[in-house]
């Protein structure tokens, strides 16, 4: 037997960081999908097969005919640490036992906002409860127990990633509670991702990438209970934007949602989380004609060369030139729509 969980990648259009002190936050599934495939093994045990994850890259040195893997793969496979405790998690909940080969193929690129290892928690247990039979179509179990396998990697975790990887379409999400919001109509976007975990990095910094999120959500708690009544007007901004962004939505107001984008970007950079890679890109998008342009998730690290997402909102028709012209900052860029659909499982006779 052969299960395949196909989950999408998300991104917040408003509201991230100000969503952890309770604030509204909406979030939506792009069209851009991370695959787990589960299949039969006769010795026990599992085999994780990663392939084709952007931004993930792998040094070698080459010495003769001999090529030595510059980081060692222990270290490297910190990289899947969310799928390893998935599998940790499901033997301990429900006695899953091996016996698999697990194969995962991604589009969404680590580490750069766009969800990646909600949506390898999400399609990773998804698809081993489907092939041990545990699986009963339950999404809200589902996005439960993912979660809780964030919780476990990362300490503490809104739960927005974990229920657009697994629901698709839009969600609000406010005081810690996820709405599905299913009157809001699909959006052209271009995503620019400053992606390189740039090869040689070390270990040491390949762990911090992956803790990337929680040293920004630190340093903005830093920032807010430095000036906490300052903080209280930028959040309480934040919130309104969200119900602006809705409405401007749910009108087909494009240009009003792009104003917003750029409303929002500047209250991300009040806080810090805006380093001069993406502050880049984002005023590039603006002046090449983007309706508005944002930071999205967490932000990023000048020290971890800026790692992270724009997105932008083209003016219709002109999706293709503004990518061409975010293209030559050197990000991943990629023209895609919002509100995908959530997870789909297929599974397949051998
Ligand atoms: C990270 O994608 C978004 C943050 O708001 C953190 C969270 O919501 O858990 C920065």
């Amino acid at each position: 037997m052969r299960i395949i969980a196909s989950v999408p990648a998300k991104v917040i259009l408003f509201g991230e960081h100000f969503v952890v002190y309770g604030k509204r936050a909406l979030a939506t599934a792009l069209n851009l999908r991370l695959n787990v495939e589960v299949s039969d093994r006769a010795e026990g045990g599992y085999q994780l097969n990663v392939e084709n994850i952007p931004s993930f890259g792998l040094q070698m040195e080459l010495t003769g005919t001999k090529a030595q893997p510059f980081i060692d793969y222990e270290q490297a496979s910190r990289a899947i640490v969310y799928i390893r405790y998935a599998i940790r998690y499901l033997e301990r909940m429900y006695g899953i036992d091996g016996g698999v080969v697990i194969r995962v193929r991604s589009d969404i690129p680590l580490s750069a906002g766009l969800g990646s290892s909600a949506a390898a928690s999400v399609a990773t247990i998804a698809a081993l409860k489907r092939y041990f039979g545990l699986w009963n179509g339950d999404l809200e179990e589902l996005r439960e127990d993912a979660h809780n396998v964030e919780k476990a990697v990362q300490g503490s975790a809104s739960p927005t990633d974990t229920a657009i990887s697994t629901y698709g379409g839009y969600v609000l999400i406010e005081g810690g509670e996820v709405e599905r919001l299913y009157d809001l109509p699909a959006i052209d976007l271009v995503t620019g991702t400053i992606c390189s975990i740039p090869l040689g990095i070390g270990p040491e910094q390949l762990d911090e990438l992956r803790l990337k999120t929680r040293k920004l959500v630190e340093n903005v708690k830093a920032r807010k209970e430095a000036f906490s009544g300052v903080f209280e007007h930028i959040a309480s901004a934040a919130d309104a934007l969200t119900e602006e962004a809705i409405a401007a939505l749910r009108h087909h107001d494009l240009s009003g949602l792009g104003c917003l984008m750029n409303i929002n970007q500047g209250l991300l950079d009040s806080l810090g989380v805006v380093p001069r890679q993406l502050s880049e890109l984002v005023k590039l998008a603006q002046e090449s004609g983007a309706l508005g342009a944002k930071v999205t998730g967490a932000g990023g690290l000048a020290e971890l060369g800026g790692t992270g997402t724009v997105i932008a909102l083209p003016s219709a028709g002109q999706s293709y030139k503004l990518a061409i012209a975010m293209g030559l900052t050197g990000a991943l860029v990629r023209n895609l729509k919002t509100n995908a659909e959530g997870l789909v499982i297929e599974e397949e006779p051998v």
